[in-house]
This record gives structure tokens, sequence and C-alpha cells, in this order.
């Protein structure tokens, strides 16, 4: 016996005991994340019979409206029944005033009609904020090398208003105006859509992960000396918490349904944190360049894929996030009914 044995009697406590098994393991465990709590983003194009591949996403594809239906039936088969909508709007409907988002024919609200009638009982999930349709890339109206505040809000809330009479049951601003909350619950309320739920982008940060999304989208903002080169006046610095906490509690106070942080797993003290200060759920966003990295790392043997999501997705949930958006959500749901026996 030497010294340390004294010093260090063996222990009573072993924690181990409990991670004997896997059905112990499971007993145990803390956090579930059924696919239930998923949201896939779902990308559209114009056009029939279209699945375009999108670079560094492998897995990710653009859908034609026909295709999207067929992709959301599987997604609901494998119980995915939540979408977030993207729309990838051709080049000749965009303007600086982004005006082709009010317009209830453009592609993003056929695709929720589209959607709403074959899947009755899905989720959707339109996006408010103006990239898509912005000829300057930015989800704001830019004058004078500045994103404008107010007058954008309100193309913001007219802009919910058509998504939410197109089927939407969630809009989602994604922009970070000051005030947009607000002005789309008014809006929506005084046109009688006070069904229609707001989850907003609340503490959204200028981040460096939305690359491959904004490569799906053609949504870059554009080169040009009276355009911001990025988001930095309007998206939050990834410096920040105590802002997150600001942002998020004027959007609760202005109604929002649900809050959300994104980008995901860098940003898990901020989850955390406003799961901790808010009763409504929090959302968090497992954006396009966590899903690349995962991607990227298996094509080189690095590791092994579904298990780098199925832990980022798990973490996610732990650190408070009720509602994931994520890439891999059908990826994700494959593996649940593996384990559930399902499949
Ligand atoms: C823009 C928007 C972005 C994402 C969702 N909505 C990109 C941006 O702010 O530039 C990114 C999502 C992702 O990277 O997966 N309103």
């Amino acid at each position: 016996m030497s010294g340390v044995d004294k010093m260090f009697p063996k222990p009573v406590y072993r924690p181990r005991r409990l991670r004997r098994t896997a059905t112990i393991r499971q007993l145990v465990r803390e956090t579930e994340l059924p696919p239930g709590r998923l949201v896939c983003p779902v990308f559209l194009v114009e056009g029939e019979n279209q699945r375009q591949p999108i670079s560094g996403m492998p897995g990710v594809d653009r859908f034609s409206i026909d295709e999207a239906i067929r992709f959301a039936e599987g997604a609901c088969e494998l119980g995915v029944r939540s979408f977030a909508l993207f729309p990838k709007v051709l080049n000749s409907e965009k303007t600086a005033d982004g005006s082709a988002a009010l317009r209830d024919d453009n592609l993003a609200c056929r695709s929720l009609r589209a959607l709403r009638k074959a899947l009755p009982e899905a989720c959707l999930i339109a996006d408010v904020a103006l990239d898509p349709f912005s000829s300057d890339g930015h989800d704001g109206i830019v004058a004078d090398g500045c994103v404008l505040n107010d007058e954008t809000v309100e193309i913001l809330a007219k802009m919910a208003v058509v998504q939410a009479r197109a089927g939407a049951d969630i809009v989602a601003p994604s922009d970070m105006m000051d005030g947009r909350v607000g002005a789309i619950r008014s809006v929506l309320d005084a046109e009688g859509l006070t069904d229609t739920i707001i989850l907003s982008y609340a503490a959204k940060y200028a981040s460096s992960f939305y690359g491959p999304f904004r490569g799906a989208l053609g949504s870059v903002p554009v080169e040009r000396a009276d355009v911001p080169k990025d988001k930095k006046t309007y998206q939050m610095d990834p410096a920040n918490i105590i802002e997150a906490s600001f942002e998020a509690g004027l959007d609760a106070l202005e109604a929002a349904d649900m809050l959300m942080v994104k980008p995901g797993l860098p940003y898990l003290d901020v989850i955390s944190r406003l799961a901790s200060e808010h009763e409504i759920p929090i959302a968090a966003y497992h954006v396009s360049g966590e899903y690349a990295m995962l991607r990227a790392a298996a094509a080189q043997g690095l590791m092994d894929y579904e298990a780098g999501l199925v832990e980022s997705l798990l973490c996610l949930a732990r650190a408070g996030a009720r509602v994931i958006l994520t890439y891999g959500a059908l990826d994700y749901a494959a593996w649940w009914r593996r384990e559930q026996g399902l499949a």
C-alpha cells in the first residue's frame, strides 16, 4: 500500500456504474431529442423536376416545388414535419427594394401554398428578410451605404402578412432590424392573422458560418462601394452575450412566440442563457457552415458524419434549445429510428 492509497481510499462513489450498459445509459439519459423537435430547411428553385446539389453541402439539394413536396412527404414519414423554406429567387426578379417579397405569386408564396395543400399537418416556416429578393444581397433596403431600419421593417411586416395568407404557420424574421417583431405582430393582428406564430431570430450573429447558405441562394452582398460588404451593422458581434439577452428581451416584449439563437454550436452559452431567462421556447439554428464542416471532415475520413451530427444536435438540446433547425434533420431522424428499433 502506497501513501496515495491512504490519502485517497477506494471510491465509494462510482459514476461509472450508471454507464455500464446501453440500457442503463438510456435509463439515466438527461436529454432526449425526438425528430419532432427538428426543423428541416428547404431550398427552393423555379421549374419542375429540379433537384440541384449545393456545393459544400453534400446531401442538401435545391428543389422545385413538385420535388419539395416529395421530399417533405418523405421527411414526414421519418417524423420530421416542420420545414423552413428559403427561395432562390431569379436574378431578374431581384430589385434594390426587394419588392418581389410582397408578391403573393413569388416562389416563397407558391411553395407555401403547394406544401400547405399537399401536407396539411406539416408546420411551415417562412423566412422574413429581404436578402433573397434584394439585388444588393442585404436583409434590408440599402441607401447611401447603410441598411435602413424603419423602411425595411415596414416592408417586412407586409411580407409576413403575405406569407401567413399563403399558408405559413410560423413567420421567422431573420433580418435583425430593430422593432420588427412588434411591427409584424401588429400588422398580422390587424389583418386577423392572430394565430400566426412569430419565431424571432433574436440573437443572430454576424457569422462566417453562413457561407454555404449564401452560396445556395446566391445572396452574397454585392461588391459595390455604396453597399456594405458585410452584415455587421445589423447582425450581432460574436463577442457579445449581454446584448443577446437584451435583444431577446425586446423580442419577447414585442410578443415573439419563440426566440432563436444562430449559429448553434459556437453559441451554446447564449442558448443556455436565453433558456434560463425566458419561459417561451428557444430555438437554435445549426447553420450551413456547421453542417458543411461535419461533411467536409467526414469526407476526409477525419470523423464519422452521423455520430458528429447526433452529438451536435444533442448538445444544442442539452444547452436549452427546444427546437433545432438543421440540414441533417433527415439523417438524424433515420438514426433515431434505428435507435428506437423502428427501422
Ligand atoms: C438571411 C439568412 C441567412 C441564413 C438564414 N437566413 C444568411 C445571412 O444572414 O446572411 C443562414 C442560414 C445558414 O447558414 O444555414 N436572412
